[in-house]
């Protein structure tokens, strides 16, 4: 790791060099809490089918699965009214974008226009608090899965930008290099903060101001971390993390824990350096992460502290089209931050699943079919223009417009989408990184200290 001048809070922890047990481990070998551990356990344990059991029935039912680490729906795509009502959220109405807009005098986001962020969870609480003058705070996060992020993953930080700057408030980002070590088997911890880094550096790029953001790995803010999230652990049991997540029998006992970890930065007393405790949160994030909110957002309740308002986008849908969603750790379905211009045009003509006609003379006779066309539906995200947008989805529907012609336009957009990101990243050093993760920064407390001040007045 060639991070050897970092200041002290971003060392290597030393018990990467020699491990003497953390805290949590020598709880979990006091021979009391783990027979304890072990018979309440057991239960969950073996009446369990495992995950992948689990998710092959509800498959072979027809059923979509959607979790943090598996997105699988049927031919027609996922199926996003029927997941809000599976997870119990709200879809977002046009009264709702409407009033972000009135109280924050900007045009919506074209994600929030287009539908592309389309459920959430207590957002009217939020907007009430805030045009009362109660600030909020923003928290969204990053699994280091990869070296680069993908196209999909750009969808929640460029929409938490422009929420940062439309409300004018702080926010964090947690990189879960834990989650990843976890989750991956053959990922070491080293490599997995090195990702983090490397991440950062993608994140930073999208544009974020310093003064009001404040990122961190968790393997270096978990002391900060820790004394909430150990309220957290006490208040999940291990079958509500068992039937949330539907974890496996044989998986290792981190995983259950780390539920808690990525709840603790939705709470400010979690950032005493910059923020007063309770002061509101509000999460994006796409529909993949809300079970670990949906649980925390309990667990706020039984220690009455404020709970997280969220907001979910759908998928960015992998090439190969809307079964799946764009995944890091899936190659062929993603189009790259660090791809050249002439493989992303490669990829989108190769494998970019098209509702058009199989011959031109079909695509002339019936023209396409725009809910499955992915070539459209990324255009639809990413085209900023609304009037060229509604001619190209006429044309093609109509057969005037051959899905080549389509392909060719997505390819110019993403690619300088891409060349304007890796311009960016280009410019990022590690002194930058260093700025952004360092949590006790003047600059960081002052922005905050000022902003508190014209609230109060
Ligand atoms: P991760 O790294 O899988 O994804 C980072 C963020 O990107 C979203 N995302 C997508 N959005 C649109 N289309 C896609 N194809 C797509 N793939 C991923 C994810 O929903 C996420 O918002 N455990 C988390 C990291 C995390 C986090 C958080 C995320 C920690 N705290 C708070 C959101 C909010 C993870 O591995 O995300």
């Amino acid at each position: 790791m060639q991070i050897a001048a970092a200041p002290a809070h971003l060392a290597q922890p030393r018990h990467l060099a020699t491990p003497p047990a953390p805290n949590a481990v020598r709880a979990a070998h006091h021979p009391g809490l783990a027979r304890a551990g072990a018979l309440s356990a057991a239960g969950v344990f073996f009446s369990a089918l495992s995950r992948r059991r689990k998710l092959a029935a509800r498959r072979a039912e027809g059923e979509q699965v959607v979790t943090p680490w598996e997105v699988e729906a049927g031919e027609d795509g996922v199926d996003y009214d029927k997941l809000i009502e599976t997870f119990g959220c709200q879809p977002i109405t046009s009264e709702q974008i409407e009033r972000i807009e009135r109280l924050t005098g900007k045009r919506p986001h074209r994600f929030l226009r287009r539908g592309l962020f389309f459920s959430h969870r207590d957002l009217d609480e939020l907007l009430n608090a805030y045009e009362k003058g109660e600030a909020f705070y923003i928290y969204t996060g990053r699994g280091p899965s990869s070296e680069s992020l993908h196209l999909g993953h750009l969808v929640p930080f460029l929409f938490t930008k422009w929420l940062q700057e439309a409300f004018d408030v702080p926010l964090v980002i947690e990189l879960t290099d834990d989650e990843k070590f976890l989750f991956k088997k053959d990922l070491t911890i080293e490599e997995s903060r090195r990702l983090a880094w490397e991440n950062a550096k993608d994140i930073i790029a999208c544009g974020f101001d310093p003064k009001k953001t404040f990122i961190f790995r968790d393997s270096d803010y978990i002391q900060q971390l820790y004394p909430v999230t150990l309220q957290i652990q006490k208040r999940i049991s291990l079958r509500t993390a068992q039937n949330t997540f539907g974890f496996d029998p044989a998986d290792n006992i981190g995983k259950v824990a780390f539920a808690a970890v990525q709840a603790s930065p939705a709470f400010s007393i979690a950032f005493p350096d910059f923020l007063e405790p309770g002061r509101r949160c509000f999460v994006p994030q796409a529909i993949d992460q809300d079970p670990y909110f949906r649980l925390c957002r309990r667990v706020a309740e039984d220690l009455k502290w404020p709970k997280p308002a969220c907001i979910h986008s759908k998928f960015l849908p992998a090439l190969q089209g809307h079964q799946t969603k764009m995944s890091a750790s899936v190659a062929s379905t993603a189009l790259y931050m660090t791809d050249t211009e002439k493989k992303l045009r490669k990829k989108i003509n190769k494998h970019a699943f098209s509702g058009g006609g199989k011959t031109e003379e079909e695509q002339r006779e019936h023209g396409a079919n725009l809910d499955v066309d992915v070539s459209y539906q990324y255009l639809k995200i990413w085209l900023e223009d609304d009037e060229e947008l509604e001619r190209i989805g006429e044309d093609y529907a109509a057969g005037k417009l051959l899905t080549g012609e389509v392909k060719k336009r997505l390819g110019d957009v993403v690619s300088e989408i891409v060349r304007e990101h890796q311009e960016a990243r280009a410019r990022i050093e590690d002194a930058t990184v260093e700025r952004f993760m360092d949590p006790a920064r003047e600059e960081l407390r002052s922005s905050f200290a000022k902003k508190l001040a014209t609230e109060a007045a």
